[in-house]
C-alpha cells in the first residue's frame, strides 16, 4: 500500500485532533479522451471530459477526497504526472487509453511510485479487438473497472475509498 495511505490512517474521516485529511485521488486521463464526447460516441458515450471531470470531484467533495484529474495525449507527459504523485498521492484512477495496450513505461511508472491503481475504461475492452485485451497494467493494478461508460470513473472513485478505508483498518 502506498506510503501516504498508511500514514493517513485517519483519510477522509475526523482525525482525534479535529483535523480533517482527504483521501487525495489523482485521476489520469491519456491519449484521446480529451475527445470525449465527440469520439465514437457509440463506444464511448456522449459525457465530455470536463464533465467527468466535474462529477469526480463533486462526487468526492461527498466523499470527503480531494480529486485532481489530468490528461495528456503523450506517454511521457503521463509518466512525468504519475511520479509528481509520489507521497502526494492515496490512490490512482488511470485510464492510459491506448497506451493501456503498449505502455511498459507508465506500468513502471506505477511500479515505481508505489500507489494503489484502479484501471478504468469507459468501454468493455474484452468485447472488443483483440488488441485491446492485452494490458500491460493490469497486473499490477489494484482493481480494474470497465464497461460503465462514465459511471466507470464514479465506481473507481467509490472503490478508491474503500482500499483507502481499509488499509486504515489493517493498521489499527
Ligand atoms: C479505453 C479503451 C482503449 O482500448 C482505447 O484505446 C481508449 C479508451 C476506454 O476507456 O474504453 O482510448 O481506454
Amino acid at each position: 500500500m502506498a506510503k501516504r495511505a498508511i500514514d493517513s490512517q485517519s483519510a477522509g474521516l475526523a482525525r482525534k485532533d479535529g483535523a480533517s485529511n482527504p483521501i487525495a485521488v489523482l485521476v489520469v486521463h491519456g491519449p484521446n479522451l480529451n475527445l470525449l464526447g465527440e469520439r465514437e460516441p457509440e463506444v464511448y458515450g456522449r459525457a465530455r471530459l470536463a464533465d467527468i471531470d466535474k462529477e469526480l470531484k463533486q462526487l468526492g467533495r461527498e466523499l470527503e477526497m480531494k480529486v485532481e484529474t489530468f490528461q495528456s495525449n503523450s506517454e511521457g507527459a503521463i509518466v512525468d504526472r504519475i511520479q509528481k504523485a509520489r507521497g502526494k498521492t492515496d490512490v490512482l484512477l488511470l485510464n492510459p487509453g491506448a497506451y493501456t495496450h503498449t505502455s511498459v513505461a507508465i506500468r513502471d511508472a506505477i511500479l515505481a511510485v508505489d500507489i494503489p491503481v484502479i484501471e478504468v475504461h469507459l468501454s468493455n475492452v474484452y468485447r472488443r479487438e483483440a488488441f485491446r485485451h492485452h494490458s500491460t497494467i493490469a497486473d499490477v493494478a489494484h482493481g480494474r473497472i470497465m464497461g460503465f461508460g462514465a459511471e466507470s470513473y464514479t465506481l473507481a472513485l467509490r472503490a478508491a475509498r474503500t482500499i483507502v478505508e481499509s488499509s486504515r483498518k489493517r493498521s489499527d
